[in-house]
């Protein structure tokens, strides 16, 4: 059986002169909850964008469970089972709720009736499995309201909705506690922590430090396209490179 795990190999990637990813290696291993941190422009929303597909690298690899994903179209990389949600959530905003959510359910789905093991571990019933995403989120009352009524928490809660149905093995997620209130953050990350307990395996971009504690077991820094440190939160808060860089942290929380 092959493994689950997460492999980026020696990847680089420049933009012009701009070096967002330099020689990057990473080993990301199933049951692990990793944030990604550094400061504004460091690099980590475009090692996301390489690994689900979006962004085609200089050089390197990227392989998931002994499948190599780079050339594979962001929709293919979806279905293999690794879900992004965007900084900037890249909704349908003239779709309801509902709408959103089912799109991306009937698209995974039908690919997955093929290879269905992880799909139907839950509930077979794509509306049953969109009411209960719903309240989870507390989206339920605004399930048919157009995204773009919405408010900002709301559609960040939508963008997360939409991760959850697809029931993908690697979530990767791009700052998804930023600009959100007490009461809609708290629902944002218990549902991370939910798809944290149910194995899923977690790549998350965040400022907050008191955040990376609570969800991420590993942390890394980037700084420049490059990882300079790798370790426990905690360990990775004591490195003298953290330090560093942390004012440069602070400016963009
Ligand atoms: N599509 C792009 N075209 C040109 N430059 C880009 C593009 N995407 C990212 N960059 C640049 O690459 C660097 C890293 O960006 P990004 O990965 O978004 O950083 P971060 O998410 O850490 O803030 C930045 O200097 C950014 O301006
Ligand atoms: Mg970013």
């Amino acid at each position: 059986m092959s493994e689950q795990k997460l492999e980026i190999k020696n990847v680089s990637k420049r933009f012009g002169n701009v070096i967002a990813c330099n020689d990057v290696n990473l080993q990301i291993t199933p049951g692990t909850s990793t944030s990604i941190i550094g400061p504004n422009g460091a690099g980590k929303s475009t090692l996301l964008n390489i690994i689900c597909g979006e962004v085609l690298p200089d050089r390197g690899n990227v392989m998931w469970q002994d499948t190599l994903l780079i050339g594979h179209t962001i929709q293919d990389i979806a279905r293999l089972g690794i879900a992004r949600m965007f900084q900037d959530l890249k909704l349908f905003d003239a779709m309801t709720v509902y709408e959103n959510m089912l799109v991306y359910a009937q698209t995974i789905t039908r690919y997955r009736r093929a290879a269905p093991q992880r799909f139907v571990a839950g509930s077979d019933n794509i509306d049953e499995q969109i009411e209960v995403a719903l309240r989870q989120l507390n989206l339920l009352d605004v399930a048919d309201r157009r995204v773009r009524e919405l408010s900002y928490a709301e559609r960040k809660l939508v963008a997360l909705g939409r991760v959850m149905i697809t029931r993908a093995s690697v979530v990767l997620l791009d700052e998804p506690a930023s600009g959100l209130d007490k009461v809609n953050l708290e629902i944002m990350l218990e549902v991370i922590e939910a798809l944290k307990a149910s194995g899923t395996v977690l790549l998350v971009v965040e400022h907050n430090l008191s955040i990376v504690e609570r969800l991420a077991s590993r942390a890394i820094l980037i700084e420049e396209g490059s990882v300079i440190a790798d370790g426990s939160p905690a360990e990775v808060f004591r490195d003298s490179n953290f330090g560093r860089v942390y004012f440069a942290l602070q400016e963009t929380t």
